[in-house]
């Protein structure tokens, strides 16, 4: 069956696109079949596997998520294969800025997405589709939320960073009925362990009820940026680098994750 999985949080640079793609490439080389789905209008998760003229190009072909959307067709002609065995890609658009104003005039605006995605999940083809959402709270990213089974919150240890998280639970309550995205978990990315701010965070986040941390977390490593100033995974770019392997930690994680149900996170 496939699951979807989509990475949110409204607090821009947490860290989601990052873990999207690289999360993606650490599944497919354990075997799963990917697809992955570009959200955002940034189109940082296109950029972690297409250069930017490919990027560009791809977006300006007719048939995009955007188009998609629109017309509320079936999302499979706009998958295109990646260099990667078992990682394919929705060819997104820059045009994603105005879905919003799309998706305003739509009967059940939340559910677009599901729909059009609909026959890509029931085909079964792929084990996981991955979205990258961009950070705002808006009807594109609840159309997000109503299209995944599941939910993976990156957040930095900072102090933004845990005021942001709090909104994001708040946000995730409010959606209670709508959604039945589970929040798989809370990604704790960036790290640098010479900075005390990040355990006293790590302290705090450990300490509310109902969400749940992965064990994973992702350190800073200067081998993100360079992988992705050439389009690669981290684990292309260099195989040892300590996120690298971070990431195929977290795929194993990701892949033991039960299918028991949990509800969003509450504070004490
Ligand atoms: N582990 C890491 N080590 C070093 N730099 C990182 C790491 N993870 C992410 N970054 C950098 O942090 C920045 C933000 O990361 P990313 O784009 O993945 O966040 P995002 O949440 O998707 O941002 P946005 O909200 O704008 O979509 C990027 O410049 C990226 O290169
Ligand atoms: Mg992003």
């Amino acid at each position: 069956m496939t699951k979807t999985i989509c990475f949110a949080n409204n607090k821009g640079g947490s860290g989601k696109s990052t873990a999207c793609a690289n999360l993606g490439y650490a599944l497919a080389k354990a075997g799963k079949k990917i697809l992955l789905l570009d959200g955002d209008m940034q189109l940082n998760l296109s950029l972690s596997f297409f250069e930017e003229e490919e990027v560009l190009s791809l977006a300006s072909e007719e048939k995009n998520l955007y188009e998609a959307l629109r017309k509320q067709s079936d999302l499979a002609e706009c998958v295109i294969p990646t260099r990667y065995e078992n990682i394919d890609l929705v060819r997104s658009t820059m045009l994603m800025s105005q879905i919003e104003y799309e998706l305003f005039t739509k009967m059940q605006r939340e559910l677009v997405l599901k729909k059009c995605l609909k026959q890509l999940k029931e085909a079964g083809k792929y084990d996981y589709i991955l979205i990258d959402a961009p950070p705002t709270l808006g009807t594109w990213v609840i159309n997000i939320l109503c299209a995944s089974d599941y939910c993976i919150i990156p957040v930095e240890a900072s102090p933004w960073g845990l005021f942001g998280l709090a909104n994001m639970f708040d946000f995730l309550k409010g959606l209670d009925e709508m959604t039945e995205a589970e929040v798989m978990g809370v990604l704790i990315t960036k790290v640098d362990e010479r900075k005390n701010y990040y355990r006293q965070t790590t302290e705090i986040l450990k300490d509310y009820e109902n969400i749940r941390l992965f064990n994973t977390v992702i350190h800073v490593d200067s081998a993100v940026e360079w992988a992705q100033d050439r389009s690669l995974p981290v684990a292309e770019f260099k195989k040892s680098a300590r996120s690298a392997k971070e990431f195929a930690e977290l795929a194993e994680e990701v892949k033991s994750y039960g299918s028991r149900k949990r509800k969003h996170g509450k504070s004490k």
